[in-house]
């Protein structure tokens, strides 16, 4: 068999194949994107943890002279980058990534979140009420995509009415497309973000979540005008794109496996547990954001030369066999701890209560509602999105019953 080198032009519809056989062949590897980028990929499951951990790894991509940012798909060509939501602490080291996190830190832990419950079951149950049985629906238009986006959007008091902007501009940025497509998106959603912070910080403090970020004063520090369109901007896109296609992953897999399904009919309360198991099988980030060598570093038994893109595959770590048995197939009844759907070392997730919380409710309360489910579709003509980030279908269809 001959080495890998390029990843196949079809690597999205079926990247398991692939990085099962970059995990036999060598776990650190240099490799070409599809559209030809070249960035050392890590499929094993330690390294994967060495790497988001390693602080000569860094996530600070544009000191590094690399121009990526969250928005900008791995290409060839390296684009030039829009400034207007670099501030992120996703793009971030220490000590300027510790100060960003510490002013949302607090609103999102998971004694925090859990008050959202009643609030994340009432929005679901209204979703619910508008579908009927015997509808042929896309569940991710129906049901997964708008219970996130309504749910983030009340966090940062935008109005629902933009939701669908909202998708289409971060469809655009997460995955392949034109630089002019990209910068269409970019400029409409920065242009939209701005005018929302000039609104919020033109109008009295009060409580909720936003305003008192955009009039926070953590020990005398402020967060300057960029750095609010920037986390407004993370949050936002953060906040929706994964939990949407976790729904939609977890689901699919659930009606590929029904023997699994009917576990969690019979017994719902191994919901939240279960999620994590989602999580680990179907998570939604193929690829962690990028990161750089800023020195040589030695990881998997290669050596990685300084300033190199390295991407860390999270669903290829998931599924590795060193460190969960019969990584390939659903078990809703294992203990899926450990796994690093969202991420590892300093930048873990801030949404993962939150995430976790919207999924037992979504799941709960579809099977209680509908738990004769099925696909409307065969299995092999469901098309993934054309994205190294994220592993999400274009569409789920299924019937309601
Ligand atoms: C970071 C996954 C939901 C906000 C991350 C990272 C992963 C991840 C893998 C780290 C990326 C890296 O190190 O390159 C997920 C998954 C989710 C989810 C699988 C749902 C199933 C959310 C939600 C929010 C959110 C609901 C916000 C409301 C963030 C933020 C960061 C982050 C702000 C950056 C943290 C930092 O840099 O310190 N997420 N996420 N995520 N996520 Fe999530």
């Amino acid at each position: 068999m001959t080495t890998l080198t390029q990843l196949p032009a079809d690597y999205v519809q079926n990247p398991h194949e692939v990085h099962d056989r970059l995990r036999a062949e060598g776990p650190v590897r240099e490799v070409h994107l599809p559209r030809g980028l070249k960035v050392w990929l890590v499929t094993r499951y330690e390294d994967a943890k060495i790497a988001l951990t390693d602080p000569r790894i860094s996530k600070n991509v544009q000191a590094g002279g690399h121009v990526f940012e969250l928005h900008s798909p791995p290409d060839a060509e390296r684009r030039q980058p829009d400034n207007s939501f670099a501030a992120n602490m996703l793009n971030m080291d220490p000590p300027d990534h510790t100060r960003l996190r510490k002013f949302v830190m607090k609103a999102f832990t998971a004694r925090r979140i859990e008050l959202m419950r009643p609030r994340v079951q009432e929005i679901a149950a209204e979703l619910i009420a508008e579908l009927n049985d015997g509808d042929e629906v896309d569940l991710l238009e129906a049901f997964a995509f708008p219970l996130p986006i309504t749910v983030i959007c009340e966090l940062l008091g935008i109005p629902i009415d933009n939701r669908d902007e909202f998708r289409e501009w971060s469809n655009t940025l997460l995955s392949y497309g034109t630089q002019e497509q990209i910068a269409e998106a970019s400029g409409k959603m920065a242009q939209f973000l701005i005018g929302h912070v000039n609104r919020v910080a033109n109008e009295e403090p009060d409580d909720t979540f936003f305003s008192a970020l955009v009039h926070a004063d953590e020990s005398g520090d402020r967060l300057n005008h960029a750095e609010l369109v920037s986390m407004a901007f993370l949050l936002l896109v953060a906040g929706h794109e994964t939990t949407v296609n976790l729904i939609g992953n977890a689901v699919l897999a659930l009606l590929r496996n029904p023997d699994q399904l009917q576990i969690l009919k019979d017994r719902p309360e191994l919901i939240p547990a279960s999620t994590e198991e989602f999580l680990r099988l179907e998570g939604p980030v193929n690829i962690a954001t990028f990161r750089y060598t800023a020195e040589p570093v030695e990881l998997g038994g290669v050596t990685i030369p300084a300033d190199e893109l390295v991407m860390v595959s999270l669903i290829a770590a998931n599924r590795d066999p060193a460190k969960y048995e019969n990584a390939d197939q659903l078990d809703v009844t294992r203990s899926a701890q450990g796994h690093v759907a969202f991420g590892h070392g300093i930048h873990f997730c801030l949404g993962a209560p939150l995430a976790r919380l919207e999924f037992d409710v979504a799941l709960t309360q579809l099977l209680a509602r509908f738990p004769k489910l099925e696909l409307a579709a065969e299995p092999e003509t469901l098309v993934w999105r054309d994205s190294t980030l994220i592993r999400g279908l274009h569409t789920l269809p299924v019937r309601l019953a």
